[in-house]
């Protein structure tokens, strides 16, 4: 793996609180999460011929965690392209800013929860991927 790759793709161990009862993960912002957490969203019930994303953001910065199930998810960085699995809940993906993202392969238990260092903005969505290119080399 490239030193570039391993840039590109940024895992966060949650350690479960576990007993007989089963396991809780519990996600603080600035603490487990890099960020102060100011949004959380999830995406669930995606059907399995789906594709989502397709976009990036000029600030934001994400930890995405599938909850349940499983789905793949496409990071580049107008350089490199590479596919990870989102398949644990106690495995987050820190996804930096002016990242492309795509998820697909989504089971159909699937619940992908995103924590967000910002509340929701359109104006900081890229939604073209030639506007994402152009941005990352001005
Ligand atoms: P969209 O960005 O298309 O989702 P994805 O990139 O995962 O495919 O978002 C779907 C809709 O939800 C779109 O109308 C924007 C809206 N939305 C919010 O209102 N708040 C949010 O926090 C998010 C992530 C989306």
């Amino acid at each position: 793996m490239s030193d570039k790759t391993t840039d590109l793709v940024q895992w966060i161990d949650f350690s479960p609180l576990s007993d007989e009862r089963g396991s809780l993960v519990a996600l603080e912002g600035n603490k487990t999460v890099p960020f102060e957490i100011k949004r959380v969203y999830y995406l669930f019930g995606t059907r399995a011929d789906v594709s989502r994303g397709f976009h990036a953001h000029k600030a934001l910065k994400q930890v995405a965690v599938c909850v349940s199930g499983k789905c793949k998810m496409l990071l580049d960085n107008g350089t490199e392209r590479t596919e990870v699995w989102l398949d644990s809940p106690t495995k987050g993906l820190f996804i930096n800013d002016m990242i492309w993202r795509e998820m697909y392969d989504f089971s159909p238990d699937c619940v992908l929860l995103v924590l967000a260092s910002e509340l929701y903005d359109e104006a900081d969505y890229i939604r073209e991927y030639h506007d994402f290119i152009k941005r990352l080399n001005t």
